[in-house]
């Protein structure tokens, strides 16, 4: 018998070369996604809202193995305490916690601050991570539109009510979770709550730029006396359950058209980062003793980038800053 070798056609070679290239693309961001900085975080307090999956539970878990005191801010407390377990089994760390915060309701975020104000010496870093991505329009019980309430007013209020517990640290910080998205939202401070907003001005987008310009106006007003500084990062393209909306975990998507979906799934694992990888630039943010002294930047792997012209009007940064303290009932 005599064995043929058949040279594939080029579709095939084409295919073969571009799974190679995403592949060795894979490698490479596993090795350089890791944060640069070896600091430990003993004795320091760490809140991280949203922390239950993804990429807040990623930092939990990071800033646990570096022996800090983890609270784990999550709205369903069960996931929440399950996650904490996991962390101290993981780490051998018993100083990891959870505790209820709903970012959809101002009573709740009210409450959760007022038990760490009445129970914590003193709070180190705060790591505003949760958030939703394209969800129904609904509204909140306080009347806001959720992406709008739990991206953007709920982290308000929850950063402004632990101000006074990160100044008692040497070095309070305060990192916003926010996306590169940003740059396709708008803000309209006196429509952005309406079913036609919602439907004509991308909410994830703008939910997430009116947070930057947030995080810019408060660094203007607290890093002055050098206790808290304030730095926005965004994570990148990261494989978590954020899309949970989109067609992609849509299960007759899934099951009508599976090949499609197989296809387009090996693509997302070879492209996109795991949440372990996701997370190393909020740890650089929370923790780097480089970045000390330096609030206000914007981080994307480890460096500090260019803001993006929505992200760099500071008198809009001040105008929204306003809008947040009267929407939240904040002086
Ligand atoms: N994944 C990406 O590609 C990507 C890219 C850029 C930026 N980001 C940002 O990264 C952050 C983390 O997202 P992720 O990708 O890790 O998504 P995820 O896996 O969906 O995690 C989101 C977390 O936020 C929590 N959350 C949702 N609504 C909440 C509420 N009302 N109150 C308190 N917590 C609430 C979720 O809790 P439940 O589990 O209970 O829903 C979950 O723990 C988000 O701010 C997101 O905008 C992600």
């Amino acid at each position: 018998m005599v064995w043929k070798f058949e040279v594939p056609n080029t579709a095939v070679c084409i295919g073969l070369a571009g799974v190679t290239v995403l592949a060795v693309r894979r490698v490479l961001l596993f090795w350089k996604a890791t944060c640069p900085s070896r600091s430990l975080m003993l004795g320091k307090t760490v809140v991280v809202t949203g922390a239950n999956c993804g990429i807040g539970f990623e930092t939990a878990l990071e800033l646990a193995h570096r022996k800090a005191h983890v609270i784990l801010a999550c709205r369903d407390l069960t996931k929440g305490q399950n996650a904490a377990k996991l962390i101290s089994r993981k780490t051998g760390n018993q100083e990891v916690e959870a505790k209820q915060l709903d970012l959809s309701s101002f009573k709740s975020v009210r409450t959760f601050c007022a038990d760490l104000n009445a129970n914590l010496p003193k709070l180190d870093v705060l790591v505003n991570n949760a958030g939703v991505m394209n969800i129904p329009y609904s509204l909140t019980e306080d009347g806001l539109e959720t992406h709008m309430s739990v991206n953007h007013f709920g982290n308000v209020l929850l950063s402004m009510q632990l101000l006074e517990l990160l100044e008692k640290s040497a070095s309070g910080r305060i990192v916003f979770v926010s996306s590169s998205l940003h740059k396709y939202g708008q803000v309209d401070l006196h429509n952005y709550n309406t079913e036609e907003a919602y439907k004509t001005q991308k909410p994830y987008a703008s939910s997430k730029l009116m947070n930057l310009l947030l995080a810019r106006e408060l660094h203007q007003r607290v890093s002055e006396n050098g206790k808290i500084s304030v730095y926005s990062m965004h994570p990148g393209m990261v494989r978590t359950q954020l899309g949970r909306h989109s067609f992609m975990f849509n299960k007759y998507f899934k099951v009508l058209c599976f090949p499609l979906h197989a296809i387009l799934y090996c693509l997302y694992v070879l492209l996109v980062k795991t949440a372990r990888e996701g997370c190393q630039t909020v740890i650089y943010c929370a923790l780097a003793p480089e970045l000390e002294g330096c609030s206000d930047g914007y981080y994307g792997n480890f460096e500090k980038q260019s803001w993006s012209p929505k992200a760099n009007d500071l008198d809009l940064a001040k105008k929204v800053y306003d809008l947040s303290l009267k929407v939240t009932g904040l002086k």
